[in-house]
Order: C-alpha cells, then structure tokens, then sequence
C-alpha cells in the first residue's frame, strides 16, 4: 500500500488542527513544536509506509513505558540525553567557552535531599560484602585553578548489584545510601568515603529493554559515579565519572563515555584509620573545573522532574 498523502490538504489542515497551530487558546510553543513532531511522524508513516499494526504496537509501548515508570531511562538509552549534551557542548564552543570538567547526562535515578558535611562524608550506610572500599576526592577549582570555597560537591552511585538507594528493587538499601553531598572549605576539596559500584543494568523485564532487544542492543553501563557540582558565580556542573577498565566503558548504552571522564584507580593502604572496612582501599582521584556565568546566566541548569526524600 504505498500511497503518499502527507502533502495533501486534508493532512496538512488535520495536522495543523490538531496541533490548534494559531489558535487563539493555549500556548503557541507547544503547538508549534506539537505541530511539528506530528508532522515528523504522519511523514514517517507515508515514506515507510508504517502499517496500522506497527503503528499500534508503538502507541501501545507508550502505555507499557509509563506503566513501568521508565521514559527517563529510555531518553538515555536511545541518545537523546546525549543529544543534549552535544547541542550544550556545540553552544559552549560557538561562545568560546572552552576547558573545564566535561559534562556527561544526568540520568534518571537522582535523589534530591542527601545530607550535606563539611569537606568529606562517609556514604556507604548499607553493609555490601561484595564491594570493596572507595575513597574518591578531588578539588573543586575555577577554570584558573584557584580553589572553590563553599562548593557543593554530590554524587552518587549503585552498589555491588548494580542498585541505586530509593530505585532498589530488592528493597536491600536505605534512603541516601551511596549518595552524598559535602560542601568544600577554603581548600577547595571534597571527598567521598565509600564503596567500589558496578554497572547498571535496565529491568530485564521493563519497556526500555524490551525496545533495546527489538534494536539488538543491550542495556547495561559501564561503573561509573555521578556528580553534580555547583559554586556561586559558576555554572553547575553535571557530569560522571566511569570505572576505569570496566568492559563497557566504550560500550554504555546510555552513551555517557568522556576521554576525560576515566580516572585512574590507585592502590592504597591506610583504610582503616579513614574507618573504612579493609585497610586495603581503592583512590579515584577526580578534580572538578567550573566555568564562570555566562553574562551573568547559568545556562547549564536543567529543570526536570526530580524524586527527593527526606535524609
Ligand atoms: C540510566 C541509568 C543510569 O544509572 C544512568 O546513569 C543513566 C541512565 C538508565 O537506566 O537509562
Ligand atoms: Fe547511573
């Protein structure tokens, strides 16, 4: 059935009416970017020549997506997440913005509301025999090198399953396990005492696997930390940190792999005067460059739906 009908009348009227392109109620940037998704998806459908079943088999998967909570996650795993890092990254190059701590996504799996210390926090509140002792520390500094004082330093990470506290399904963690905030003194350091994570993997059973195997891919990410870093008359940063010589460091599905974003992992002794559960540790030494407001804006902050709890 290889008909074409996208340029005709009766299409063109029905996309503009049902996106109310013009109209004098609602808001005229959501019609227009309506109007156009509509229209890339009524054109995708004639030059494919979609059929009615494929057609329903995708509207039916937005319902399984929302049922399983999981559009955030599927925004990371079909590069759209990326995407937006790449546009933010060409604007910083078109201003002449240039250095600093390269950004990676956020991800779907931030919890607002971890306590904040002073210079350093122990984060592993949940025993996991099966990861081992993490110490990562860096310092905060502007693009000059100077340190940041009072710089909000967060992170977080999944356990030795792969896990994040308040997304758990094994119910295995408590709020705020693994996640943590320290604000810097006048040196500009931060640092985190806690476990060695492992990758995530996406439910095996959830909408975004299930579109990951229809494309023959797998859904896993490599280990990695997650931060976001913020310091008056500077731009947040968000950014994540992989484990070095992880397997899928250049093969995450979320695509949030950075040449610079690999820090060595050193070998320490002294753990246990640091409290820590092995006197053997592993050291992630991982510095964090800010760069200043742009005319007095930060244009990196990113509103979205975010889950919080109390610490
Ligand atoms: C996803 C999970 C993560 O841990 C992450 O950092 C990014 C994305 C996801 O499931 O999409
Ligand atoms: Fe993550």
């Amino acid at each position: 059935m290889s008909v074409k009908v996208f340029e005709t009348k009766d299409v063109q009227d029905l996309l503009t009416a049902a996106s109310n392109l013009g109209g004098q109620a609602g808001n005229a940037r959501f019609q227009q970017i309506t109007h156009r998704l509509l229209s890339d998806l009524f054109k995708a459908i004639d030059d494919l020549d979609i059929t009615p079943d494929e057609v329903w088999a995708g509207v039916h998967y937005l319902n399984k997506l929302g049922q399983d909570g999981e559009a955030a996650l599927l925004a990371a795993g079909i590069g759209l997440e990326k995407y937006l890092d790449i546009r933010m990254d060409a604007a910083d190059k078109a201003v002449g913005l240039e250095g600093g701590t390269p950004r990676t996504i956020e991800g779907p799996l931030y919890v607002a509301g971890a306590p904040v210390r002073e210079g350093v926090s122990r984060i592993d509140i949940n025993p996991d025999a099966d990861a081992g002792p993490l110490v990562i520390r860096g310092t905060v500094t502007d693009l000059e090198g100077k340190p940041l004082a009072g710089a909000h330093v967060e992170c977080w990470h999944a356990n030795s399953k792969g896990f994040y506290s308040h997304f758990d399904p094994t119910g295995a963690q408590t709020e705020f396990n693994l996640r943590g905030a320290v604000k810097t003194g006048a040196d500009g350091k931060y640092e985190f005492r806690t476990l060695m994570p492992v990758g995530y993997g996406c439910p095996p059973q959830g909408a975004t696997q299930q579109l990951l195997d229809g494309l023959g891919r797998h859904g896993n990410r490599p280990a990695h930390v997650h931060f976001f870093v913020t310091s008056d008359d500077h731009r947040k940063l968000t950014t994540q940190f992989n484990i070095e010589g992880d397997p899928l460091i250049w093969d995450d599905f979320a695509y949030a792999t950075r040449e610079e974003l690999i820090p060595p992992v050193v070998e320490k002794t002294g753990g246990a005067a640091l409290g820590l559960k092995a006197d053997t540790y592993k050291e992630i030494e991982f510095n964090l460059t800010l760069t200043a407001l742009l005319q007095g804006k930060d244009n990196q902050i990113v509103h979205r739906p975010r889950a919080s709890a109390e610490a």
